[in-house]
Order: structure tokens, then C-alpha cells, then sequence
């Protein structure tokens, strides 16, 4: 390390040793016996996934990543001069590829003093939070093992902040969920806080299908996938190859929702859940949603979670959009 160089970083781990399993399997039990079976999109990432969600980012269909980069290109100055942030907290940081233009564009306005990287892998944390503390010089890089949607409450105090979750993520959330985290993230904000959220937006039903059922099956493969892990996580023996892709948009729910269609009568075992299921041909099991959000609908589910919309910047062609929010009744 040279003279006048300081890092400072740390990793707090906030997932409990054994109880994210048994809260895994619990939540899989659940799922999987319900009548219309169903599992989290949280199952899609292991290593493989997360590299097949790489793919679908760079797909000419798959529009909402290069959508996002576009706004924080063009906007990521005004955010920082709005927000006057000393720390960011990103949310699902993951390898923090677009955070680093929101970092620039802080450190810049000359408020950036914290990074917050906050995940559920820890070895993708630790090499997010040792890269971003070697290319911005002074910056503390304090990184967070753990599931936000249970464990939001660790985040750092000392402000202003800027709480982000970009990348459509809040879409996959399931109305109820979603309103719940809301509801959290507005308690936490304090005065000079914001919350600054990536949405993609309703738009034609062609289009967004699309991005969800790419011709070269990169979705698919990602949404098969997801049975890959609960075969390595639960001693489970799907055959992938024995489920089709299926992307719909549900016009009443505004997302569109992934299936996995079985292509015969099969009953498939979990050892480690000692679980049976019985799936017949044709049967669909729910692996995610995807919710799709326009500005008037975003301000209202804001303004039950104590939110208040005081940004929103939409990409170039209007595909998606960042917004931000404070917090309705600062704490
Ligand atoms: C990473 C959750 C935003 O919902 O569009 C991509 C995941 N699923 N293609 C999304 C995904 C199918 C993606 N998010």
C-alpha cells in the first residue's frame, strides 16, 4: 500500500449459519405444495444463473440493464447534486456494475464518504467491496451479507443516504411483499435520505414478452436452471430437460409471470426435504414474476408505504425509469 492511500473495508455477515437454510426449506416446502406450484426467483442464482442472467442482459430483447445505464448515464450527475449523498447503499449490488456510475457521479459533487454494497453472496460482497475500495481512494467500503428483505434494518446510520435497488428487482416482489419492504424502507429513511428505485414499465405485451422468451432459449435455460439448484440444495432429481419455458403477460397483475411446464406425467423427489411431488403433463409450476409499473401507479403504491415520489427519470424510448422518493413521515 503506498503512502497516502487509505482503505477502509469491512463485511459484516448478517445471514445466521444455519437458519437461511431452514428458512429455505421451509419456504420451498411451501411453494412446491401448494396446488399451483410455485418457487421464488431467488432460486434462479447460483453461480450458473447468475452467469445466464448475464447473458439475457446482453440479448437485443432484454431491454431494461441498457435502459437503466442509459439513465444513470445521463442522470447520474442531477442525482448526486439532488441527493447530496455521503453514503450509498445499494441493494442486490451484486458485482456493482452500475453503481459505479451513481459513485462517480457522488464522489464528484464531493458528498461521497460510504459505499454500502448489500447482497445475499458473500463472495461476490467481498470482491464488490475490495474492487470499489481500491478504485475510489478514501471511500469506506463497509459490504453487508444478507437477505434485504428480512434483514434491511443492518443497513448503516449517519446520512444523507441514498438507498438504491436498481435493475427492476422490486418487480419479482408479489404485491404484499413488496408493500411490506416499501413500508420498511420509508421507516429508515431519515430527513435527508433517499430511496431511488429501477422500474420497467408497462409498455406493449409483445415487447415485454419478448424480453422474457428470447429466440435463443438464453431464458429459458435461466428459468430451467432454477430446477439445477433445488437439485444441488435439496438432493432433488427434476430433470430440467423435462420442463418447457413458458413467459405470459398478465394483464390484470400488470407482470409478467414464468412458468416451467411439464412435459409428462413425472413425480420428482427431494431427499433432503423428504418431499414427493407429482407433476402431470402439461401441469405449469410459477418460478417468477416480473410486475411492470407506470408513474401514476408507482406513486400511489409510494404513497401507502409512506413514500413520496420526488424523482422520476425515464429512459429515452420510456421503457423504464428511475425514481426517487423520500420519505412521507421522516423519522
Ligand atoms: C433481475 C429480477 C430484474 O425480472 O426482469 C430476467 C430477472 N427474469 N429474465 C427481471 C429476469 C427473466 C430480472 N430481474
Amino acid at each position: 500500500m503506498s503512502g497516502g492511500e487509505r482503505r477502509t473495508v469491512s463485511v459484516e455477515i448478517a445471514l445466521p449459519p444455519s437458519g437461511s437454510v431452514s428458512g429455505a426449506a421451509a419456504d420451498i416446502r411451501a411453494g412446491l405444495t401448494k396446488p399451483f406450484k410455485e418457487i421464488s426467483p431467488r432460486y434462479f442464482y447460483d453461480d450458473r444463473g447468475s452467469q445466464l442472467f448475464e447473458r439475457i442482459t446482453e440479448l437485443p430483447e432484454y431491454y431494461p440493464n441498457r435502459c437503466e445505464r442509459q439513465i444513470l448515464r445521463d442522470h447520474s450527475t442531477e442525482i448526486a447534486e439532488t441527493t447530496r449523498a455521503s453514503t450509498l447503499i445499494e441493494l442486490g449490488s451484486g458485482s456493482a456494475a452500475k453503481s459505479r456510475v451513481l459513485l462517480d457521479a457522488i464522489r464528484d459533487a464531493g458528498t461521497l464518504r460510504t459505499y454500502c454494497p448489500v447482497d445475499i453472496s458473500e463472495e461476490i460482497t467481498r470482491e464488490t467491496a475490495e474492487m470499489i475500495a481500491s478504485e475510489y481512494d478514501g471511500v469506506e467500503v463497509r459490504g453487508l451479507v444478507c437477505d434485504f428483505e428480512h434483514d434491511l434494518e443492518r443497513i448503516p446510520v449517519g446520512g444523507p443516504r441514498l438507498i438504491a435497488l436498481l435493475g427492476g428487482t422490486v418487480g419479482n416482489l408479489p404485491p404484499q411483499q413488496r408493500s411490506g419492504f416499501l413500508r420498511r424502507v420509508a421507516n429508515l429513511l431519515d430527513s435527508e435520505d433517499y430511496f431511488l428505485l429501477g422500474v420497467d414499465l408497462i409498455k406493449d405485451p409483445a415487447t415485454l414478452v419478448a424480453a422474457y422468451d428470447d429466440p435463443q432459449g438464453v431464458t429459458a435455460e435461466f428459468n430451467r436452471n432454477a430446477l439445477r439448484v433445488l437439485n444441488d440444495r435439496f438432493g432433488g432429481n427434476f430433470d430440467p430437460e423435462a420442463f418447457e419455458h413458458v413467459a405470459l403477460w398478465d394483464p390484470q397483475n400488470l407482470w409478467i409471470e414464468m412458468r416451467l411446464r411439464s412435459l409428462r406425467d413425472q413425480r420428482v423427489r427431494l431427499e433432503d426435504l423428504d418431499l414427493e411431488l407429482d407433476f402431470s403433463q402439461g401441469e405449469e409450476m410459477r418460478t417468477e414474476i416480473s410486475t411492470k409499473f407506470a408513474r401514476e401507479g408507482l406513486e400511489s403504491i409510494f404513497a401507502e408505504a409512506d413514500l413520496e415520489l420526488t424523482g422520476w427519470f425515464p429512459s429515452e424510448g420510456d421503457e423504464y425509469a428511475l425514481a426517487i422518493a423520500r420519505s412521507a413521515r421522516p423519522g
